[in-house]
């Protein structure tokens, strides 16, 4: 058993993370999670997950967009979080556009409701570069389909819901070789289910009793995946931990 050191400060909360090898994904395009959860893995505070976030856990999120082509977050996110566009820093964005990447990720929406609200942030803010993916599936409804696509690029993965897998190859087809899942947990759920998260960052926040809801919500029948450790930080009482799926559950 190891004792957790105390490390240097690190200046950039990003560092830690940049130089992870994501040129082998078990799919596709590699699949990170970053999930922030209380001591007793609840995923969110009345709704929503700011009061579980601690100000290094809320730099992190947003340092990690950096890394990203594509943010996906479920719809249930998206209406209970309010979603604007993905900015990133100045300086992060000119990093990007170096390296022959647009300045910002993309943000890709899964529903089958498609119950959103089209007049929002995350779709007219005139300072979004490109318009979000909207990733549903056949049965959603067709005027509901119309109207997502005069504000973002609707993507079909799927007959009655969107298939995980289906989503991944559409959006690897368009250039996405990091995707960056940022939630909630039912959507994360079924990418663990189906076998495509290869990364997990899990901040653990210095609270308990939130809302009943786990960091990811397992579908009916769901295989169990195993992690590997690869690293934690601690920044006060809060621990971030990074794990990847377990060699022996890849390629499944
Ligand atoms: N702790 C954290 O790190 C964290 C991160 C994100 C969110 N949260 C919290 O989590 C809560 C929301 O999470 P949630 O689990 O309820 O919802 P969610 O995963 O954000 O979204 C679920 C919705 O996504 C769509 N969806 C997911 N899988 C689908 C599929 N295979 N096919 C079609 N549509 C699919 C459906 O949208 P439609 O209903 O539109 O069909 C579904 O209702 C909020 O309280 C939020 O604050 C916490």
């Amino acid at each position: 058993m190891d004792v957790l050191g105390v490390t240097a400060r690190l200046a950039d909360p990003l560092t830690p993370y940049v130089d992870v090898d994501r040129l082998r994904p078990a799919g596709p395009c590699w699949v990170v999670a970053n999930m922030v959860g209380g001591l007793d893995g609840s995923a969110a505070i009345g709704g929503r997950v700011a009061a579980l976030s601690t100000a290094p856990d809320a730099a992190l999120f947003l340092a990690m967009r950096t890394l990203a082509d594509v943010v996906l977050v479920g719809a249930e996110t998206i209406r209970r979080e309010g979603y604007g566009p993905l900015l990133l820093p100045r300086g992060r964005a000119a990093a990007r556009r170096a390296a022959g990447k647009p300045g910002s990720p993309r943000l890709a929406i899964v529903s089958r409701s498609l119950d959103l609200d089209w007049t929002g942030r995350a779709f007219t803010d005139p300072a979004l570069d490109q318009p979000p993916y909207v990733v549903t599936c056949q049965a959603a409804d067709r005027q509901r389909l119309a109207r997502a696509s005069q504000v973002a690029e609707v993507v079909l993965a799927g007959d009655e819901r969107v298939d995980p897998a289906l989503a991944l190859e559409e959006l690897a087809r368009r250039g996405a070789t990091v995707v960056l899942t940022e939630g909630g947990p039912t959507l994360l759920g079924e990418l663990v289910a189906g076998g495509h998260l290869d990364e997990l960052l899990l901040t653990v926040s210095p609270l308990m009793g939130g809302d009943p809801l786990p960091v990811a919500v397992a579908p009916p029948g769901a295989p169990l995946t195993g992690f590997a450790l690869r690293h934690v930080l601690r920044e006060a009482d809060t621990l971030f931990l990074r794990y990847e799926r377990a060699e022996a559950d890849r390629g499944q």
